[in-house]
């Protein structure tokens, strides 16, 4: 079938579409990822009309026998549909009537598209959302095993890239945990949002004379509620934005630590190593072993903090009521949640191939300045005011530099001369494993509260 009988609203036209307009008006290979949803919400709308008694029982038992079988085939991947639809609400529609008969004709009453498509379109994002979380707290659980069994395992923490004071391995990782939960909790009431109120039952913009019963179909839908204006219901899409927006911050998340560790397998720090099986190699240079994957992380993120910016300028210039710009609304978030899935999968393949290099790590904490806080920590409990033990440390820097020898292999005699504070136990000072045993407060690296935090980690992510 050509021309505009086939389309939802031909009667009013007695000329087919031109072409063009109908190539660039087209959204189904975008939107046909949402077949199972539109189903599911046809079903729903379909069985409401029929108890509201607003078509007849039988019309709408036919309706949900025909979609239910629909919605098998879609879950089976098995459901074809014509390609040349103008969208996938219009495909399913065909389909319908081919198999439903005269009670096709029944489905779309009370119904617009506008309520429709974000009625399909929330309940699809919603589905993906979760996914993510899933993986995320898969990831999580990587992580949490790396930092078990890092145990004591110490590396130099840096600020402004420069060695500032020892930190271990495990705290470390730990922080990387607390980013991607608040990750979660963001991605979580995202869904909730999303579905925290059903826009179906609005019609175009205005709502139906007919006496639809919204609350039922919300309830099947799994929402929390229903939309409370029908011309914000079917315009409304900070459900997308607010989606949108976890995923650029995750997305920072994953690059930030992507940028951390490729630097940190890199020869010259050499702190890390991947499994073999996560590298890349050069066309050219047979030497290389490249972390493309990490790199493509960080990657993949600018495109998440452009999507939302997309989004926001694509919603700015709209007035109530539906538009046909929010057709665009579905890729870009489509394209936002399979990049942040991917890139969540990779973290958790990158997590379990991770490996420390205890060597490279002890040799770096030969360094003295990293123990400097701890020196000047020292003398403030020894009553020292901090601003003067951070002085009198800050000179022994600078004479150990211009003696060309270092601040660990001076005497304590030495060390007196700057402070007569200083004991015989400073030289203790100049180790890894006392430094973080040194410090008490809560959230710090000590060992213990490390020990802790894990304990905390294991009982938040178990289940
Ligand atoms: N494919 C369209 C979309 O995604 C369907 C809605 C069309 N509605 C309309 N009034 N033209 O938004």
């Amino acid at each position: 079938m050509s021309g505009p009988s086939r389309k939802l609203w031909g009667g009013r036209f007695s000329k087919s579409t031109s072409r063009t307009v109908e190539r660039f008006t087209h959204s189904l290979n975008v939107d046909q990822r949402m077949a199972r949803e539109d189903l599911l919400g046809s079903i729903a709308h379909a069985r409401m009309l029929g108890k509201s008694r607003i078509i007849p029982r039988k019309d709408a038992a036919r309706l949900v026998k025909v979609l239910t079988s629909l919605l098998k085939e879609a879950e089976q991947g098995k459901l074809r549909w014509d390609p040349s639809a103008e969208d996938i609400h219009s495909a399913i529609q065909t389909l319908v009537e081919k198999k439903a008969g005269s009670a096709a004709g029944r489905l779309h009453t009370a119904r617009s598209r506008n309520d429709q498509v974000v009625t399909s379109f929330r309940l699809y994002s919603a589905r993906r959302i979760e996914t993510i979380e899933r993986s995320l707290l898969a990831a999580q659980k990587k992580l949490l095993a790396q930092a078990q069994s890092a145990g004591p395992l110490t590396m130099p923490g840096y600020t402004h890239w420069r060695h500032a004071q020892p930190v271990l391995v495990a705290h470390i990782l730990l922080s990387y945990l607390e980013m991607f939960q608040r990750d979660r909790e963001r991605l979580s009431a995202a869904r909730q949002r999303t579905l925290a109120e059903l826009p179906l039952g609005s019609g175009a913009l205005t709502g139906t004379s007919l006496p639809v019963n919204r609350a039922a179909v919300s309830k099947e839908l799994g929402f929390s509620g229903i939309k409370q204006n029908s011309v914000d219901a079917v315009t409304d899409r900070d459900f997308a934005v607010e989606t949108l927006a976890a995923l650029a911050l995750l997305g920072t998340h994953l690059s930030r630590l992507a940028e951390e560790w490729i630097l940190w397998s890199t020869a010259e720090f050499g702190f890390l190593s991947f499994d073999e099986g996560l590298l890349t190699g050069s066309s050219m240079m047979p030497q290389k072993q490249n972390p493309d994957f990490l790199e493509l992380i960080r990657a993949n993120s600018s495109k998440l903090i452009g999507d939302q910016t997309s989004f926001l300028t694509l919603l700015k210039g709209l007035p109530s009521g539906y538009q046909r710009d929010l057709q665009l609304d579905k890729e870009i978030v489509f394209e936002a949640l399979d990049r942040a899935e991917g890139m969540v999968e990779m973290l958790a393949a990158g997590v379990s191939g991770l490996r420390w290099n205890k060597a490279a790590l002890a040799a770096q904490l030969q360094d003295d300045s990293l123990y400097a806080t701890d020196l000047a920590e020292y003398l403030v409990q020894k009553g020292l005011p901090f601003a003067q033990a951070h002085r009198v440390v800050g000179q022994l820097l600078t004479h150990a530099d211009q003696a060309g020898q270092r601040l660990s292999k001076l005497t304590p005699e030495s060390f007196r001369r700057f402070s007569p504070a200083f004991g015989r136990d400073v030289l203790k000072l100049f180790n890894p494993a006392v430094s973080v045993a040194r410090k008490r407060s809560a959230g710090s690296t000590h060992p213990d509260e490390v020990a802790r935090q894990i304990r905390r980690w294991k009982s938040l992510l178990k289940g």
